[in-house]
């Protein structure tokens, strides 16, 4: 690929500015779309229970990842990289986001079609065909994203719990369009942010 140096591009003005971004994720829009209806169309998930793939909106998977990002930045900027898994990563939308930010991704998807996608773009040896209910490894993830992967009402709370009961102490959660509010009242957990779905478990055990 031809490159060029930064010199050789204009600078923008705000307005400029922002018009490219609107450009550019209309591009990975676009792109996510495409794919998105061939996984819907191909879903062999079971209907009544789970979502197929549905993207969450980039723009927000953006603006999500990098507050976590420079949360953890400002707690060690030596460490890292940090592990990050999408749970139900659909065609690894996500997951390329967070691999551009520097996390070493992970992504599980029951669904074959989508799978088949985020296998191709992020690599088959970090992303895994597994049910949610399968997987047993989600404690070895310093961040994990979820959207929402149940419409089922019991089977989606049974899962945001199980993920706040795996995830590491001192883990962070990006929980996108989560039901249950008791994380909120939970001890183990801190919310970071006060308008994105982002908490944070506490490294303290809780006095009893
Ligand atoms: C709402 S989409 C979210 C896609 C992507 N993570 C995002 O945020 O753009 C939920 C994803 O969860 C997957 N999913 C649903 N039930 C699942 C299960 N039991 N095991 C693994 N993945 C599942 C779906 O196939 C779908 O790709």
């Amino acid at each position: 690929m031809f490159e060029y140096d930064n010199h050789d591009l204009p600078e923008l003005t705000p307005t400029e500015l922002q018009d490219e971004r609107d450009i550019l994720f209309g591009i990975i829009s676009r792109f996510i779309g495409y794919f998105t209806m061939d996984s819907q169309r191909e879903s062999q998930n079971n209907t009544d229970t789970e979502y197929p793939f549905v993207p969450m909106d980039p723009r927000q998977v953006y603006a999500q990842i990098k507050f976590v990002r420079d949360y953890l930045d400002g707690q060690n900027q030596a460490a890292g990289p940090y592990r990050f898994i999408d749970i139900g990563c659909g065609i690894g939308n996500v997951l390329l986001t967070a691999e551009q930010m520097n996390f070493e991704v992970w992504g599980i998807e029951k669904d074959k079609f989508p799978f088949q996608v985020a296998a191709k773009l992020i690599g088959s040896e970090r992303v895994s065909q597994a049910d949610i209910w399968q997987y047993d490894n989600y404690a070895a993830f310093k961040v994990i994203y979820y959207f929402r992967p149940f419409h089922d009402g019991v089977l989606q709370r049974r899962f945001e719990l199980l993920v706040e009961d795996q995830l590491q102490p001192g883990g962070i959660l990006i929980a996108n369009r989560k039901m249950s509010v008791k994380i909120d009242a939970d001890p183990r957990f801190s919310r970071l942010s006060s308008t994105m779905p982002v908490w944070l478990k506490k490294k303290e055990p809780c006095p009893e």
